[in-house]
C-alpha cells in the first residue's frame, strides 16, 4: 500500500513543515490548555437568533446506549427500528431490473441505486413546504468495491464490470413516501435520476474555459462529464444539493509524473496506480497519458436541482478544488451565504466560501448562480483562541504569477498548495462541518491523523498520533444577534477530542460525562435535529478502538453539552454515513457504507442487509423511526 494512502485512498500532504508562527503558537497553545483553555474549552454557548424555530440543543437525550457490537448486524437503540429503504441496486426508474449481480450491466446500474451510499439530503415536496412524510432523497455514492461486488475478486476488471463502477459512483435522487410508521420508495416518480460518471455537466465560475480544463472532448473546458467519489455534501437555502467530490486521485491511470501537470498530481497524491486504474484501459479520458487535464475537471463541489429532473448539474469552481468532503451553508447576518468545507487528507485544510451577494428567498431564480461569485478562505487557527480566515485571491500575498498562480483559475485548481503558500493550519483529515441552525456556531471534525508527530502538533490539532479524531467547535462574531459567517475573524475552542476517557493515554476530553459505551473514535459526519444537538457518525472505529462505526447524539448547550451517547451500530465493515432528520425530527436517515469492507464477495463477513446466501452484503439507506412514532433522541 501507498505510504500517502490509507484503506480509503486519503492522502497525507507531503508539506508537512509547521506554517510561519506555528512553533511559536504551540508553546502558548500547551500552556493555555495546561490552564484550563485560553480559547473556553467547553465554554457554554452565547444563542444566536438566526434560526427561526430553531431550538438550542440543550433538551436531554432519552434513548437507552446501545452497547458496543462487533458482529454482522446493525444495532439500534431499543425501542427504534430501523427500516431499510434503499439498498445498492434497488430499482429506481420505471422498468429497471431488481439487482443480479451474476448479470449486472453498467446499463442496469444507471437505473439502479448506486453503491457505497455516503451523504444524504431529504428535501420535501413540494418545494417549500417542511412535509416531513413525502419528498425527495439525494444521495452520495462514494465508491464501487470489487472485491465486495465481483465474484471472484478480480485484480483486472473487464470492461462490463467497469462499466458497472462508473455507473455506481456519483449521485441518486429518489422521491420517497411515508405510509404510517414507513417509509417507501416512488419508482415511477418523474424526479429519480442518477447522475453518475458520464452525466454531462457545466462547469461554471473562475476555472470555466482555463486551458488547464480543456480536453480532447471539451476543446472549450465549460462541459465536463459526471461525478465521482461524491462523499459528503451540503444544501443551498434555495433548495439546491451540494455534492462533494472527493478522492478523485484513485481514477487516473498512466504516468503521472510527465508534463506540466505533474507537480499538482503529486500535491493530489496522483500516482496514476489508484484502485480504479482499470477505467484508463478502456476509457482514454482516464488515461493520464491521453488526456493529462482530466482530473482538473474533478474534485469540485457539484450543484444539483433535485426539483427540476431537467436540470444540468453545474461544477462551482468558485469553491476550490480539493478532496472536498462536504459543502455545508450558513446564512449571515447580511443573507450572504458561507459554504463550509473540510479537505480530507491529512495535514490539509479547512476552508470556507462566502457569497458576494445575498441570497434571495423570494426569487429562486435569482440564487441560480450566487456561487460563481465570491471569496475563498482558508482557516488558519491561532493559540490565542482566534480562527483568522484568509482570502485565496490570485494577486494577493503569495499568489503571484512568480509562485505559480497565474489566475484566480491557478488558485482554485491547485488550492492545497494556494492554502499553503497563505500559511493556513494543516488539521488532522478535516472530513465534515455543519453550522448550528440556532447559534450559528461552526462544528469541524477531525476523523484521525496516526501520522501526525510531536513536532507537528498545532493549537487546533494537538495531539500527536491522534488515533480517535476531535471536534473543533468555530463562533463566529454576531451582528445584531445573528452570526457573520463573512467574518475574517472568528472565536474557536475544542467541542471534543475523541478516544475513551478512562484511559489518560488517549487524552480524550468530552463536556459531560461520557459511559463506556458513549466514546468516540473517527468522527467524520455531523447533523443536528430539530431541537438542535448534535450527531455524530464515524467511519474507523474498528481500526482504532476494535468495534463497529457507531452513530452519537449530544447536546451542545445545558449541563449534559458534549456528552455523547451511542445511538447505533453498522454491521462489520461498514461506515456510518449522512445522518439527516425529516423537518418534524420523527424521522433519522442513514447510509450504511460498505457493510463487509475488507471481505469478498465469496466470503463476506456479513451479508447484511438482506442475509440471502445469493446476496452479497449491499450498502444501503435505513430510515430510523421511534415505534412509538415519537421524536428521535426523546
Ligand atoms: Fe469520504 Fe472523507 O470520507
Ligand atoms: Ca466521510
Ligand atoms: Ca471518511
Amino acid at each position: 500500500m501507498d505510504i500517502y494512502e490509507d484503506k480509503d485512498g486519503e492522502a497525507v500532504n507531503p508539506s508537512t513543515e509547521p506554517a510561519i508562527g506555528e512553533v511559536i503558537s504551540r508553546r502558548a497553545m500547551l500552556k493555555g490548555m495546561a490552564a484550563g483553555g485560553a480559547f473556553s474549552l467547553f465554554g457554554c454557548s452565547t444563542m444566536a437568533s438566526s434560526g427561526a424555530g430553531a431550538a438550542d440543543g440543550s433538551a436531554p437525550l432519552t434513548f437507552t446506549e446501545v452497547g458496543r457490537t462487533t458482529d454482522d448486524k446493525a444495532h439500534v437503540a431499543a425501542g427504534y427500528s430501523a427500516q431499510t429503504l434503499l439498498a445498492q441496486g434497488d430499482p429506481i426508474r420505471p422498468g429497471a431490473p431488481a439487482y443480479n449481480p451474476a448479470t449486472q450491466t453498467g446499463a442496469d446500474q444507471e437505473r439502479q441505486f448506486g453503491t457505497d451510499a455516503d451523504f444524504i439530503s431529504y428535501m420535501p415536496l413540494p418545494l417549500g413546504s417542511k412535509n416531513s412524510t413525502r419528498g425527495l432523497l439525494g444521495v452520495n455514492h462514494e465508491n464501487h468495491r470489487a472485491a465486495l461486488c465481483f465474484p471472484g475478486n478480480p485484480k483486472q476488471l473487464t470492461r462490463q464490470q467497469v462499466e458497472v463502477q462508473m455507473a455506481a459512483v456519483g449521485f441518486s435522487i429518489v422521491e420517497i413516501a411515508k405510509d404510517g410508521n414507513r417509509w417507501r420508495v416512488v419508482q415511477d416518480s418523474r424526479y429519480n435520476r442518477r447522475i453518475s460518471t458520464n452525466a454531462p455537466m457545466r462547469i461554471s465560475g473562475p476555472a470555466a474555459g482555463h486551458a488547464r480544463m480543456r480536453t480532447n472532448a471539451d476543446p472549450t473546458g465549460t462541459r465536463s462529464f459526471g461525478t465521482f467519489n461524491n462523499c459528503a455534501g451540503g444544501t443551498t437555502p434555495w433548495g439546491t444539493m451540494l455534492t462533494a467530490e472527493e478522492n478523485i486521485q484513485n481514477f487516473f491511470s498512466g504516468d503521472a509524473t510527465q508534463g506540466p501537470e505533474a507537480g499538482a498530481r503529486k500535491r493530489f497524491n496522483l500516482t496514476g496506480k489508484g484502485r480504479y486504474a482499470d477505467w484508463g484501459r478502456y476509457f482514454d479520458r482516464f488515461n493520464l497519458d491521453k488526456e493529462p487535464n482530466e482530473p482538473n475537471r474533478f474534485g469540485w463541489i457539484v450543484e444539483i436541482d433535485p426539483y427540476d429532473p431537467n436540470h444540468t448539474s453545474v461544477k462551482r469552481t468558485a469553491l476550490g478544488r480539493c478532496a472536498h468532503e462536504c459543502a455545508t451553508h450558513a446564512v449571515s447576518h447580511d443573507g450572504r451565504v458561507a459554504i463550509y468545507s473540510g479537505d480530507d487528507a491529512r495535514m490539509e485544510y479547512v476552508y470556507k466560501f462566502v457569497t458576494d451577494k445575498p441570497y434571495d428567498p423570494k426569487n429562486r431564480d435569482a440564487n441560480r448562480d450566487l456561487l460563481d461569485h465570491g471569496t475563498l478562505y482558508a482557516a488558519r487557527f491561532e493559540a490565542n483562541g482566534k480562527v483568522r480566515w484568509l482570502p485565496l485571491v490570485q494577486g494577493q500575498g503569495k499568489l503571484t504569477a512568480e509562485n505559480g498562480f497565474a489566475s484566480q483559475a491557478d488558485v482554485l485548481i491547485e488550492l492545497r498548495r494556494a492554502a499553503e503558500a497563505v500559511g493556513a493550519t494543516p488539521m488532522d483529515r478535516p472530513e465534515d462541518v455543519e453550522a448550528h441552525p440556532l447559534t450559528g456556531r461552526v462544528y469541524v471534525v477531525m476523523t484521525f491523523n496516526e501520522q501526525r508527530t510531536a513536532a507537528q502538533v498545532n493549537p487546533a490539532n494537538p495531539r500527536a498520533s491522534n488515533k480517535f479524531g476531535h471536534i473543533v467547535e468555530i463562533v463566529p462574531p454576531l451582528v445584531g444577534g445573528k452570526p457573520d459567517h463573512g467574518a475574517t475573524e472568528c472565536d474557536w475552542g475544542f467541542f471534543m477530542l475523541g478516544g475513551d476517557p478512562a484511559k489518560p493515554e488517549h487524552g480524550a476530553r468530552y463536556g459531560g460525562k461520557v459511559t463506556a459505551n458513549g466514546w468516540v473514535a473517527a468522527p467524520d459526519n455531523l447533523a443536528f435535529d430539530p431541537k438542535g444537538r448534535i450527531w455524530i457518525s464515524t467511519d474507523g472505529q474498528d481500526d482504532a478502538a476494535g468495534f463497529n462505526d457507531s452513530l452519537y447524539a449530544a447536546c451542545v448547550s445545558g449541563p449534559n453539552r458534549g456528552a455523547t451517547r451511542a445511538f447505533f451500530n453498522g454491521p462489520a465493515g461498514s461506515e456510518i454515513c449522512g445522518p439527516e432528520f425529516t423537518p418534524d425530527g420523527k424521522t433519522l436517515f442513514l447510509a450504511i457504507q460498505h457493510p463487509g469492507d475488507g471481505s469478498t464477495f465469496d466470503k463476506p463477513s456479513t451479508r447484511w442487509p438482506d442475509f440471502r446466501p445469493d446476496l452479497p452484503p449491499r450498502g444501503a439507506v435505513v430510515a430510523i423511526t421511534r415505534n412509538d412514532g415519537g421524536d428521535i433522541g426523546g
